[in-house]
């Protein structure tokens, strides 16, 4: 695993955040060390998909990066006729994708596509992961996006929705943002690292509470709606279609 020390040295200016060659490069290295509980979610999304899984559906990993979700559903789900979709918009993120499901290659067919979460048409679908991607969704199209997905899902299937979350009152906010800090520190990350990153996410990612996340998701449609994983401001929600 590559080391992360894209934001080591000081920078004249900081860039907008992009999940370029780059990035995609020590993507692995970045997200464990940036999120906490990172492993235990995608165990957890292992979890999830082999008990929600439907014979003969599809389950879809949007955002997939490296495909770290597409590989452990495709670990951990024994139903047949099962097939997944991961999609991603970085190129950078589609190729090292790809060449990550062959060399793991494991019974469930796996189909990768370069595009738009947005412009992917649901179908037939029993799990459906988010795992840190909605918030790099305008604001103003993450509830499109989510109908579109409830609506291609089979009844009784899930969507695993992991956000980072923006909390209203000051005090917690503090609490948790500087307890993430404190992680990144204790991960290797300098103090100058956490700023230059945090400058360059600003306006990409964008956190919403997790109250806003719940009420959004029962707009949709979907009825229950269970935080499964927090740790600090980073969370992991499991909403059932009825
Ligand atoms: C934080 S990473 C997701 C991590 C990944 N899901 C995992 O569990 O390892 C966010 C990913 O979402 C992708 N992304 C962001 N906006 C997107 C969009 N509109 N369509 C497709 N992919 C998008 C980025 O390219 C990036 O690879």
């Amino acid at each position: 695993m590559k080391k992360d020390s894209l934001y080591f040295n000081p920078l004249n200016q900081v860039s907008d955040f992009v999940f370029d060659e780059q990035v995609a490069d020590v993507f692995e290295d970045m997200i464990n060390r940036s999120v906490p509980g990172y492993r235990n979610i995608i165990s957890g999304i292992g979890v999830l998909s082999r008990q929600y899984a439907q014979e003969n559906s599809m389950c879809y990993d949007l955002g997939c990066s490296l495909g770290a979700s597409t590989l452990v559903m495709r670990q951990c789900i024994d139903k047949s006729g099962v097939s997944i979709v991961s999609v991603d918009n970085s190129e950078a993120m589609v190729r090292r994708c790809g060449e990550n499901i062959k060399k793991n290659d494991a019974g469930i067919p796996v189909e990768v596509i370069c595009e738009d979460i947005q412009n992917i048409k649901i179908k037939n679908a029993s799990v459906v992961v988010l795992n840190f991607v909605l918030q790099f969704i305008t604001p103003e199209r993450r509830c499109d996006l989510l109908k579109n997905i409830y609506d291609g899902m089979n009844a009784n299937g899930i969507l695993i929705l992991s956000e980072k979350i923006a909390f209203k009152n000051s005090e917690e906010k503090k609490l948790m943002v500087d307890t993430h800090h404190a992680f990144k520190k204790l991960q290797g990350y300098s103090d100058l690292e956490i700023s230059q990153k945090r400058t360059a996410l600003e306006n990409v990612l964008i956190p919403e509470t997790l109250k806003e996340h719940k009420q959004r998701l029962r707009q949709v449609g979907f009825c229950e709606v269970s935080p499964w994983f927090q740790c600090f401001n980073f969370i992991s929600l499991v909403a059932v279609k009825k």
